[in-house]
C-alpha cells in the first residue's frame, strides 16, 4: 500500500508555511494531495500547482466536515495548529482547543476510514530547556509551569505524541512523529525570529536594533527546502512509531543572527537587549543523527538561506 504510485495525501494545515511546501513537493512527485485548512493563518495565494490540489476550507475541530474529506485518502499529514510564539501567550485556550480537538478528530478519522499512515507534527518546544544539548529524541519532555500560558503550545504537542504513540501501536501501520526546529523561508509570516528580524531591518531608522534576551541564546534554524527533503525521507524510509528531530546542527546565537543579517543587508547596528519572555529558553539545538541515518544532508546554512529569502523579495 505504501508504495502505491498515485497515493493520496491529506494535509491538515496545508495552506500554512510548511504545509504549502510539502504539498507542492508531493504534487511534483505525482501524488494526489488534499489540503484541509481554515486559512486562519495560512493562505493558498502563494501555492503553486493550485489546480492540481483539492483545496478544502474547514476547521479541523469540525468533525463532520473533516471526516467527509477522508474517503479515498491513504495518508494524513497533521499540521493544523495555532503557531507563532505571541499567540501561545495571548490565546492559550484557542491553542489548546485546536490542539486537542484537532488531534482527536485526526486519530478517530483515520481509524474510521482505515487510513494506516499518519505523520504528526510535534515541535522542539516539547523539550523546553533541555537537560542535554545537542538534544536527542530521547530527551525528557517537560511542562515547567502550568500557570504560564506559553506552555499551552508544548502541552498540545506532548499530548499529540503520547496519544499518537499509544493509538499508533493499535491502529496504524506507519505513524511517525516529527519535531521541527525553527523552520524558516520565504512567505512565512512575521511571527518567527528570522522574518521578524528581516522586516524590522527593512524599517530600521538609526542603529538601535532590539533583541529579546542577552543575545547569547542559542538556536539552530533549518531552511524550508532542507526541511522538505528531510520530510520526504520520513515518507520514504521513516519507521513506524519513531520520533525524528528535523533541524540542523548549525549553532547560532541570536546576537550572531542579527549581525549576520546586518552584514548581508549592509546596515550597521547596535544591539539593544530586552528581557527574555517568561518561558523563553536559552538553548535549543537538535541532535540530528537519527534523520541523518535516513540520508539527510542539509544544504543551507543561515547566511545562505537568508540570502535566498532576500533574493525572492
Ligand atoms: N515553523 C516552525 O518552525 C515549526 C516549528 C515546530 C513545529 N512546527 C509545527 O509544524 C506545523 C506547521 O507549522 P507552520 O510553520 O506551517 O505553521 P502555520 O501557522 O504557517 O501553519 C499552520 C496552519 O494551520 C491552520 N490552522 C490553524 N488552526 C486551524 C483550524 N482550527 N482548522 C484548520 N486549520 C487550522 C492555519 O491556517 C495554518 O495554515 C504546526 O503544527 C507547527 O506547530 C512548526
Amino acid at each position: 500500500m505504501f508504495k502505491k504510485k498515485n497515493k493520496s495525501f491529506l494535509i491538515t494545515g496545508g495552506s500554512g508555511f510548511i504545509g504549502r511546501n510539502i504539498a507542492e513537493n508531493l504534487v511534483s512527485q505525482g501524488f494526489k494531495v488534499t489540503i484541509f485548512d481554515n486559512n486562519s493563518r495560512g493562505s493558498v495565494k502563494q501555492l503553486r500547482f493550485k489546480k492540481k490540489i483539492n483545496l478544502v476550507t474547514g476547521d479541523i475541530r469540525n468533525r463532520k466536515k473533516f471526516f467527509k474529506c477522508l474517503k479515498k485518502i491513504d495518508a494524513v499529514i497533521h499540521l493544523a495548529y495555532i503557531n507563532g510564539t505571541k499567540f501561545f501567550y495571548s490565546k492559550p485556550n484557542l491553542v489548546l482547543d485546536v490542539a486537542v480537538k484537532g488531534l482527536i478528530n485526526v486519530l478517530e478519522g483515520c481509524n474510521k476510514y482505515k487510513i494506516k499512515e499518519l505523520y504528526l507534527a510535534s515541535s522542539s518546544e516539547v523539550y523546553q530547556t533541555p537537560l542535554k544539548t545537542p538534544t536527542t529524541e530521547l530527551e525528557m519532555l517537560k511542562v515547567p509551569d502550568v500557570y504560564n500560558p506559553r506552555y499551552s503550545y508544548g502541552v498540545g504537542k506532548i499530548l499529540t505524541e503520547v496519544m499518537g504513540i499509544n493509538l499508533g501501536r493499535k491502529f496504524f501501520k506507519k505513524l511517525i512523529i516529527f519535531r521541527p526546529h525553527n523552520v524558516y523561508g520565504p512567505n512565512m509570516g512575521n511571527e518567527h525570529v528570522i522574518p521578524e528580524f528581516l522586516s524590522r531591518f527593512k524599517r530600521l531608522k538609526g542603529k538601535k536594533f532590539k533583541i529579546q534576551g542577552s543575545g547569547n541564546e542559542v538556536r539552530s534554524f533549518i531552511f524550508i527546502d532542507d526541511f522538505v527533503k528531510a520530510f520526504n525521507l520520513l515518507i520514504k524510509k521513516g519507521k513506524h512509531l519513531n520520533i525524528y528531530n528535523i533541524g540542523t546542527s548549525e549553532r547560532i546565537t541570536i546576537k550572531k543572527l542579527a549581525i549576520t543579517i546586518s552584514k548581508i543587508l549592509n546596515k550597521k547596528i547596535s544591539l539593544k537587549k530586552t528581557p527574555l519572555r517568561k518561558g523563553g529558553t536559552k538553548i535549543r539545538l537538535p541532535d540530528i543523527k537519527k534523520i541523518k541515518k535516513l540520508g539527510f544532508k542539509p544544504e543551507y546554512n543561515v547566511a545562505k538561506g537568508i540570502k535566498k529569502i532576500i533574493s525572492k523579495k
